[in-house]
């Protein structure tokens, strides 16, 4: 065992400023890189592990478990208690993008080729699958008391998934007057927000926190979560490529309702409004114009200053819930160093 590995998280989790609170989370990112990376797949048949292998090396921002590891500390778990739980979570969070990214037929993900484009369709859904069902045995490794409790967190977290992928599939097919901002909302709750909320809940559970604590940590990182998929639409538009390691433009194209289009759609009037929807609808003009349009006008409307100021209202939310926390700030200021983390990513 490495000697690091040894020791309670709580140890290096616990401090209170901020930038040994960073320090702690890119330390926590690298143990959940270096806890993938030990995972062992089969060499063979290559083409269903090789895509495994290719995924879960390829970097990504390990969120989801550096805030389960994070709220494991906090409530005073170890890491070797935590860490099953973590990368099964970080797993099944591949495994939702390797299907996301055949079903948005996107081609670049962090800053590389997708797996359906790298290899095929079939590929994208059997080595999909596989880490699905990895994430779960990983999540049967797991050994604390509330086992049965974290399994169904967990199972119902991964429907609710597929709820709003399939929500986000049934908003392509209609036109964009005519899903509404609430029902939006509900569809990246589910499809996103739930899967942060399950993290920092697990945390939760791990640790034996009671069940409010567990509720009101479900519910700050289900804020966090809803900002954090606005601030992916939005990237999806500004974000620079290079750095965001997707194309620019890829919900305009495949007629995504997402919240800037929903803003933009509230704002415009006339000419102006019909040439949005029509622009949205048209899928077989030339894609790269369509994005050029559907973004001068997103820019002539002030979307992106309506989308910084509905994230700022999801972190404000976030917070209230951070604060009724009742831990000792020394104890939980890793959690909000991990909320404000993400609130000015550009990847
Ligand atoms: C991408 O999630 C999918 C969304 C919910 C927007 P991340 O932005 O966490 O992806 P990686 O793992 O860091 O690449
Ligand atoms: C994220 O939706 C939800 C899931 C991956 C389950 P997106 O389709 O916006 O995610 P990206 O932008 O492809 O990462
Ligand atoms: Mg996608
Ligand atoms: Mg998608
Ligand atoms: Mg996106």
């Amino acid at each position: 065992m490495h000697a690091e590995q040894s020791h309670s998280i709580a140890s290096v989790a616990g401090a209170d400023t901020s930038a040994d609170g960073a320090a702690q989370l890119r330390y926590l990112a690298t143990r959940v890189n270096e806890a993938l990376a030990a995972q062992a797949y089969p060499s063979q048949p290559e083409g269903l592990y090789e895509p495994i292998r290719y995924t879960l090396e390829g970097g990504g921002k390990r969120i989801r478990p550096v805030l389960l590891l994070t709220v494991a500390a906090a409530y005073g778990a170890s890491y070797e208690q935590a860490l099953p739980a973590a990368i099964a979570l970080e797993t099944y969070h591949n495994h939702t993008l390797l299907h996301d990214d055949l079903m948005d037929q996107a081609e670049l993900r962090r800053g590389r080729p997708t797996v359906w484009t790298k290899w095929d369709a079939n590929t994208a859904v059997l080595s999909g699958d596989t880490m699905l069902l990895r994430a779960m045995k990983l999540l049967s490794d797991c050994t604390c008391e509330r086992w049965a409790e974290l399994y169904q967190l967990y199972v119902d977290t991964f429907v609710q998934v597929c709820e709003g992928q399939q929500m986000d599939m049934n908003f392509e097919q209609v036109g964009a007057d005519s899903v509404s901002i609430g029902e939006y909302i509900e569809m990246i709750r589910l499809k996103t927000s739930v899967l942060v909320a399950c993290a920092a809940k697990a945390g939760g559970i791990i640790a034996d926190a009671d069940a409010a604590d567990c509720n009101l940590l479900y519910a700050f990182a289900e804020k966090v979560g809803l900002a954090f998929q606005l601030q992916d639409d939005m990237l999806d538009v500004w974000g620079d490529p290079a750095v965001f390691g997707k194309a620019n433009g890829g919900d305009i194209a495949c007629g995504k309702k997402t919240y800037p289009l929903l803003c933009a759609l509230s704002a415009a009037h006339g000419s102006q409004r019909a040439e949005l929807l029509q622009l949205i609808a048209s899928h077989e003009s030339d894609e790269a114009e369509r994005i050029r349009r559907v973004t001068a006008i997103y820019e002539q409307l002030g979307v992106k200053q309506a989308c910084e100021e509905a994230i700022a209202a999801y972190y404000d939310e976030a917070q209230t819930f951070y604060q009724l926390l009742p831990l000792p700030e020394s104890a939980k200021s890793p959690l909000w160093q991990w909320a404000v983390q993400l609130m000015g990513r550009e990847k």
